[in-house]
């Protein structure tokens, strides 16, 4: 077994962010990795071995809106902590380590969720953070007539470390934190992004296949009104992965094959050959996805993910999927509850990489001008 010195000399030599390009990105992780796995046994120095993997890196940003904001650097750095992160305290069932303590973390979800909104809410309380929820409907916004920007200069005047927030309008992420002292981290704005659900999934295709580059990505669904699909996009071209979309031509962005450097199908069958990832995204109802196709029937017969369909991936492909799930519309039970689907592993990244966050995230609200 290595010491701590031993794990803290390897990591040093490993130079986390010294080149960007996204061949030097799978090298690094893989060592991280191999490194991790040596350690992980040495429970007692946990903490310092996340230092060591830290290494005294920083976020370059200060509030995560958008993939777009984040260097190859960042992202390795936050990928390099949710490993010990899920393996540690989540595989050996000892999740708690209170690098947070007396912080307090805000969730300020404007639209409904389940995965997001808990994940950061477990995710801070294991990090020994006070966690606490405000939801459209308890806030003095809707009866009260409150505006949205005096709600968050009240919650960042309660001296608030981080703001997490969730609206059904494009943008209102960046321009909230452009207001406040409080970092802000995007968990979805309208059709925009999803930056932290983009980072979980990434990192779910690295750590299954130890590697982005070059993997074929093929996304199937309501691409148009899709925030996962949007910070997806970027963050899988960032780590040179090879983008697929499939969809129907209304649901299809304008200039998608320019902007998002992808393939465009409108034929699963041809979509999905050879393909090593196929996400498969829901039916967005409530933002009129509808009214751009005949039928949901019509719809789930051409572009539902079943076994079929799948047998002309490549053999090792997974079956990714941001929830919630519409079965029988975006992805059969059948393949739901096959060994290829990861869309439980998903979940639990999700966790992992969101304590992450919130470690490199603590600290920021005194920096932030
Ligand atoms: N994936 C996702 O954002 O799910 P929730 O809407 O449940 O948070």
């Amino acid at each position: 077994m290595q010491n701590f010195e031993e794990v803290e000399k390897k990591v040093q030599e490993i130079s986390l962010g010294a080149d960007n390009s996204s061949q030097d990105f799978d090298i690094t992780l893989g060592k991280v990795k191999d490194i991790w796995q040596e350690s992980v046994k040495d429970k007692d120095k946990l903490e310092n071995i996340l230092l060591a993997l830290k290494n005294n890196q920083e976020l370059s940003v200060k509030d995560i809106l958008s993939i777009d904001d984040l260097t190859i650097a960042d992202i390795e750095l936050i990928f390099t902590l949710t490993y010990p992160f899920k393996h540690l305290f989540i595989q050996q069932n000892s999740k708690k380590i209170p690098l947070l303590k007396g912080k307090s973390i805000i969730n300020l979800f404007m639209e409904e969720s389940t995965r997001t909104r808990t994940s950061f809410e477990l995710a801070a309380k294991h990090l020994g953070a006070d966690a606490v929820n405000i939801n459209k409907s308890s806030s003095s916004m809707a009866k009260k007539g409150e505006a949205l920007n005096d709600t968050v200069r009240t919650i960042n005047a309660m001296m608030a470390d981080i703001i997490i927030f969730r609206h059904s309008k494009s943008g209102s992420a960046q321009m909230i934190a452009h207001e406040i002292k409080a970092p802000v981290i995007n968990a979805g704005d309208g059709i925009h992004e999803h930056p932290t659900q983009a980072l979980l999934d990434a990192y779910t295709i690295w750590e299954r296949f130890g590697s982005i580059k070059d993997k074929i990505v093929l996304v199937v669904g309501d691409i148009k009104h899709s925030r996962v699909a949007g910070s997806l996009f970027r963050i899988i071209n960032k780590l040179g992965g090879k983008l697929r979309l499939c969809a129907p031509t209304t649901l299809i962005p304008y200039a998608a094959e320019d902007i998002f450097k992808t393939e465009i199908f409108t034929e699963i069958e041809e979509a999905i050959k050879d393909a090593d990832v196929v996400y498969a995204l829901r039916p967005q109802r409530e933002r009129a996805m509808e009214s751009y196709i005949p039928t949901i029937r019509e719809y789930s017969k051409r572009y539902c993910i079943n076994s079929e369909r799948l047998k002309f991936a490549k053999s090792t492909a997974i079956v990714m999927h941001a929830g919630p799930i519409n079965r029988e519309i975006d992805i059969r039970t059948e393949v739901m509850e096959n060994q290829q689907s990861v869309v439980e592993e998903q979940v639990t990244n999700g966790f992992a990489l969101r304590m992450t966050l919130l470690w490199l995230m603590g600290n920021k609200r005194a920096q932030k001008s």
